[in-house]
């Protein structure tokens, strides 16, 4: 079982139970957590302290915690937004997830899209001018249970598929927006994060959907759009998109990254690949599932994947050189280093049931195997999230071969709803952004707009928009484009 995507009962010490908002103030020892115990259920709360800015350096107020869900205990990381909101207003809120799967989502924050990111040394951090948090407040979440610093009570069992890990965050996200930070209760709540999220998001959002539906009378979580960076949403497509990365010029590389003859070999074992994942997802039973995995693995992935790893092939970008094991990236290996630390431990008031910060968790990777998330596709999801009227985006750096562009606009044309036939009619267009000063093509994009339901003229944004010169990591390869991305996407601003 090689690692494939990344892309891939608490000791509680001398603590307050509240159940109104109350000023969260001052840092330092355990004792200093506030805790907000759910109107919802006896079952969840949620335990916080404010972080001042030395073990990330921003100006805004930031917290950390954890979610209690019985047994389950869920680390975040919230900041708020640098953007001015009136009084009058609800403030925006991102939620980042990190893939994997077990991947930890402080590897989003301190490797691109945080307030701060992880200085050369692993023993720092300096701040980030294109932090997400220029838009919006953002939260970090170590999820499933079982990933960074989130952890299970001994003995229990970890969360094994994308739906057991979206109940946890629904109500993770209920209690945070409806008794924390109220201001976030009226939204708009955007869920973003990139690769395995493509798992994540799509079911996350289907839950929140939904539950809202279901439980009128309990706080509602306001979801606005789902932001999905190089996901992992259909995995067939994104074999089927192994041949186009690595055998055109499309992703934007003046010569294929393979010869001839393997991506003849690559060509000729498609086929049969895919229809054997399409058997997969028709009939979900781990045995086939595994055969589609063995066959598409050993006929198209491994000739590239199997010769990825430290100083070999990166899978998150076919032009960049791999680091490190498993991520490629140096930083990931610096930011485990610096969260790891004993004065990271102490500022964090690290439980003692989490021994050490690790980056992925194989545990939690291992148990997604189990139930065959992995081999799912999560269409039913964006289907429904559509039919309800949220907002997708779907973005693409077109370097990454682990979650390639070729294979979301192969899933995206397929996509059927009601908006497909205007989707695919359309051609992608370049859009422009400011990159060092100056107005350049970035990538491509297209969009549509669609009445979703009879009798409200609302219209639901789906989009696509890919991002040259980068790879899977989309905020840390360009990050004035991502922000730039971000802001339209969050303003309702088009591409053109
Ligand atoms: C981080 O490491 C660098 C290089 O070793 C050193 O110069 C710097 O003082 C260190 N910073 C902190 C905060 O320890
Ligand atoms: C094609 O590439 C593979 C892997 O790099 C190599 O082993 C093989 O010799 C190449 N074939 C030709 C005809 O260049
Ligand atoms: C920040 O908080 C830490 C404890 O987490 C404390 O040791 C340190 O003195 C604080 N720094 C400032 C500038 O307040
Ligand atoms: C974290 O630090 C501890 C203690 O210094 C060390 O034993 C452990 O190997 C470190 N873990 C990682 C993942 O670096």
């Amino acid at each position: 079982m090689k690692s494939i995507l990344w892309l891939q009962s608490f000791a509680r010490l001398a603590i307050a139970v509240t159940s109104s908002q109350i000023p969260l103030q001052g840092a330092g020892s355990n004792s200093e957590f506030t805790v907000f115990q759910s109107h919802v259920s006896p079952d969840h709360s949620i335990r916080i302290k404010r972080q001042n800015a030395t073990l990330c350096d921003t100006p805004v107020d930031q917290y950390t915690g954890w979610l209690d869900i019985s047994h389950k205990h869920f680390f975040f990381w919230y900041f708020k937004s640098e953007a001015a909101t009136k009084d009058s207003e609800s403030e925006p809120l991102a939620l980042w997830l990190t893939g994997g799967p077990g991947g930890s989502s402080m590897l989003g924050m301190l490797q691109e899209l945080g307030p701060c990111l992880i200085n050369d040394y692993g023993n720092g951090t300096v701040y980030n001018p294109y932090g997400w948090n220029k838009e919006t407040a953002l939260i970090f979440v170590d999820q499933p249970a079982g990933v960074g610093f989130s952890y299970v009570d001994e003995g229990e069992p970890l969360p094994g598929d994308s739906f057991a890990a979206a109940a946890d965050m629904h109500l993770f996200l209920q209690l945070f927006v409806s008794q924390v930070f109220p201001e976030h209760l009226e939204g708009p709540l955007v869920i973003t994060g990139e690769s395995y999220a493509g798992h994540y998001l799509p079911a996350l959002g289907a839950q929140i959907v939904s539950q809202n539906a279901l439980f009128p009378n309990r706080p509602k979580v306001p979801l606005k759009s789902v932001a999905i960076g190089n996901g992992y949403v259909v995995p067939s497509a994104t074999t089927y998109g192994y041949w186009e990365t690595l055998c055109t010029t499309n992703p934007g590389v003046d010569k294929p990254v393979f010869n001839e003859t393997r991506c003849d070999i690559m060509a000729t074992n498609l086929p049969r690949c895919l229809e054997l994942s399409e058997v997969c997802y028709n009939h979900p039973d781990p045995v086939i599932c595994a055969a589609a995995l063995k066959f598409c693995g050993d006929g198209v992935i491994n000739y590239y994947d199997g010769e990825s790893g430290k100083g070999g092939r990166n899978r998150f970008d076919i032009t960049a050189p791999c680091d490190i094991d498993q991520f490629c990236y140096a930083n990931t290996k610096l930011l485990q280093d610096y969260l790891n630390l004993s004065s990271s431990f102490a500022a964090l008031s690290i439980p003692k049931e989490v021994k050490e910060f690790i980056a992925g968790s194989e545990a939690v990777e291992a148990a997604f195997f189990l139930t065959n998330d992995l081999g799912i596709s999560l269409i039913p999801q964006i289907q429904y999230l559509l039919a309800s009227q949220i907002d997708i985006l779907i973005y693409q750096g077109n370097l990454d071969l682990a979650c390639n562009t070729a294979g979301a606009k192969r899933w995206t044309a397929n996509l059927a709803w009601k908006g497909q036939a205007a989707f695919t009619s359309l051609d992608l267009k370049p859009w422009k952004s400011v990159k060092d000063e100056k107005e350049v093509k970035v990538g491509m994009f297209k969009e549509v707009n669609v009445k979703m339901v009879d009798g409200d003229d609302k219209k639901t944004r789906f989009a696509f928009v890919t991002i040259d010169g980068s790879g899977h990591m989309v905020p840390q390869d360009q990050p004035e484009v991502a922000l730039d991305m971000l802001h339209r996407w969050l303003n309702g601003k088009s591409f053109d």
